[in-house]
Order: structure tokens, then sequence, then C-alpha cells
């Protein structure tokens, strides 16, 4: 008898879809990430692509797509553990405005593909200025890698499918490493906190690959109740509202239902007067200094007769129609486990939708014209 395969198949390990496999394959790209490039004895962090530069008087991160979301998502913990204050910009309006950039500022482009024209243009125009540039891309050997000053590479392995998700897993695990790198330097993290930071991410792929086939039957389900909607919210605040924007995104791409990423303190401004029965709202609402603002947004979406679905940690007292209870990490490493949530459940929506996940019409793994 004949065996049916070909490379395609063979080369997605069993999964239905590139996409799906690389969600799965998150646990091991934050391992990945961190080979050797933490002291997990002393709990201290070692890059020395970053060491080689100066500490930034301020930093600017420019980036597209879900490589943006991963910046704005890295702006917070650098800006916090290190005290260096970061500007974060979508590539394609940064190239155009004629930023101000003085001396001792840096530039962070952050690029999966390295190929990214308007984020290579941003490169461009840092270098121009005699500004350092660090480039964080996932491909070796890439433009973007080639004409940074530094380089430091995500260790992701190759991404296939059009919609970003494990790049984003690994840009966020090397953003947290060089804000510890930073702040080491600047002095400018309590000791407990760094030693929790790296405490709580030597447990992290081992909560996630423990809680991925069940995050993958809770997605099933939602997408099945959910997927006939016209429109979605997406809610977070802080380092959530980055995840908001992601998660509609990743919605936006594969299924090409309409999403929109908010932040939740900003819906009574207008996108409020949206919400009724059928369209719904999915929002973050973690266990951080926010989930009590979270909570009383979610509310008032519910006082408008809106369907809620809210990724939250155990202890929680929302009263929304499906709480999405994901095990808690250490602080904002609880990102980690929220992203895969999100991304999984429009891969659901997307396949329950019949749609072509690996390859979503008008869109291209890396545009490389503007
Ligand atoms: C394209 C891809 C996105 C990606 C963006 C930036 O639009 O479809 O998934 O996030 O480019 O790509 P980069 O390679 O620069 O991270």
């Amino acid at each position: 008898h004949h065996i049916q395969w070909d490379i395609q198949s063979a080369q997605k390990g069993g999964y239905k879809h590139f996409m799906l496999k690389e969600i799965f394959e998150q646990p091991r790209v934050i391992t990945d990430c961190m080979t050797g490039r933490v002291d997990w004895q002393r709990k201290e962090v070692l890059l020395p692509e970053l060491d080689a530069l100066p500490v930034p008087k301020r930093l600017h991160i420019v980036a597209c797509g879900t490589s943006y979301h991963a910046g704005m998502w890295g702006q917070t913990l650098i800006e916090n553990w290190s005290g260096i204050p970061v500007n974060v910009e979508i590539a394609s309006e940064f190239r155009y405005r004629d930023p101000i950039l003085q001396e001792g500022d840096m530039i962070l482009v952050i690029s999966q593909s390295g190929e990214t024209a308007d984020t290579l243009a941003g490169l461009r125009i840092a270098k121009d200025r005699g500004i350092n540039v660090i480039g964080l891309c996932n491909v070796v050997g890439s433009s973007i890698a080639r004409e940074s000053d530094t380089v430091i590479y995500t260790q992701a392995g190759p991404e296939i499918s059009v919609a970003s998700t494990k790049a984003m897993c690994s840009q966020m695990t090397v953003l947290t490493l060089m804000a510890l790198a930073w702040a080491r330097r600047t002095n400018a993290l309590a000791d407990d906190t760094r030693v929790n930071a790296i405490t709580g991410l030597s447990k992290l792929a081992g909560q996630l690959e423990m809680e991925l086939p069940r995050m993958r039957s809770e997605a099933q389900s939602l997408a099945r109740l959910y997927s006939t909607a016209r429109s979605f919210f997406f809610l977070g605040r802080g380092q959530c509202y980055p995840l908001a924007l992601e998660g509609a995104l990743k919605l936006k791409e594969i299924s090409y239902i309409h999403a929109e990423g908010y932040a939740s303190g900003e819906m009574k401004h207008g996108p409020i007067a949206l919400i009724d029965p059928d369209f719904p709202t999915f929002a973050l609402a973690l266990n951080d200094h926010l989930y009590s603002k979270v909570k009383s947004n979610l509310e008032e979406v519910q006082a408008r007769s809106g369907k809620v679905i809210a990724l939250a940690n155990p202890g929680h007292d929302l009263k929304v129609d499906h709480p999405w209870i994901l095990p808690e990490a250490w602080g904002p490493l609880n990102a980690f486990l929220a992203l895969p949530a999100l991304q999984l459940f429009s891969y659901e929506a997307a396949d329950y939708l019949g749609k072509d996940v690996d390859q979503p019409r008008n869109l291209a793994k890396s545009v490389t014209v503007e």
C-alpha cells in the first residue's frame, strides 16, 4: 500500500497547521531564548551583546505589527526596572516624522524577519544620526541583523505561519532579559524583584507546557460559541493593553472577524456606544494592580448587554459570562500565559470558520516593500 505524506505535513509534525505547531512550541521557545543568558545560580542575566554598548539615556523602540506589540509590552518593564525612559513607535510613523534623537539615545528595532521595509528604514534614520542601533531579530543574517550595531537573536526557530505567534513570545522573553540586564547597570531594581523575576522565568516554560492542552480546549469551545460575531472588542490595561491589541490583530488576520483592541479605561470615551448583545468583548482581567479597574470597566460593558469573555487568575471575583482561568505566574510574567490563550482563540475561530489559517488572504509573512 502507499504511504500518504508530503514535506509540508511532515514539517507540521502532526499539527493541522503551522500556526498551531508554533503556538505549542512556545514553552521550548522560552527555554531556548534564555539558554546561556541567565546564570540561574546567581540569578543574574548575561547579555554580552548589550553590555558592549553604553546604557541608553533614552530608548526608542521601533517595529511593526506583532513585533510592535511586543515592544509596547517591553516598554513598561524596561522603564520600571532600569529607569531608562522608553518611547515605542510604529516604524512607518517613526521614519517620516523627523523624531528627536539626542546624544546617548539608542534605538531598538524589533523584527522577526529582519526584513520589514519600514523597520529597516527606521534603523537607517537612527544610524544616519549617529544613534546606536540594537536589533532584536529572529532570522540570522537578515538585513536588520546585519545593519544593527549589535544584534540579539530571539532563537525562536523558523516561523512559517504568516500570523506571528512564537516570535512575540521570544521577543517578550528577550525584552525581559534586557530590562534585567540594564537594571543591573543602572542599579535601579530591588534585589528581591530581580530574584522573583528570574525565579518566575525559570518556572514559566513548565507552567505553559502544562496548561496548553487545557487552553486549547477552552479556546475551541469559546470559538464555537463566538465565531459568528461580526465584531469583537479586546480590552486590557497596563501591560495587558498591548496584549489586547495583539489579540485583536490575531483575530483580524486569520478569521477576518473585525476586532478592536482598546485600553479598557478608554471605552467610556466613545467605543462603548458600539456595545450590544451581538458585539462581544474579550478582556484581560489578570491579577495585577489594575484588576479592580478592569473589573468595573467590564461591569459597564455588561450593563449595556455586552457578552464578556475574560482571562483571569484563580481567586477572581468577576461576574462575566465566560471567565477563563489561567494559572498564575509571577507579576508581569502572566503575559506569557495570556498570550497563547489569545492566539488559540483566534486559531480556533479561524479553523472553525474554515479559513486558510497559515496563509491568510492579503497578508505576507514579511513586508519588504513600502
Ligand atoms: C507582517 C506579518 C506580521 C508581522 C509584521 C512585522 O505584517 O504578517 O505577522 O508582525 O509583518 O514583521 P517583522 O518580521 O518585522 O517582525
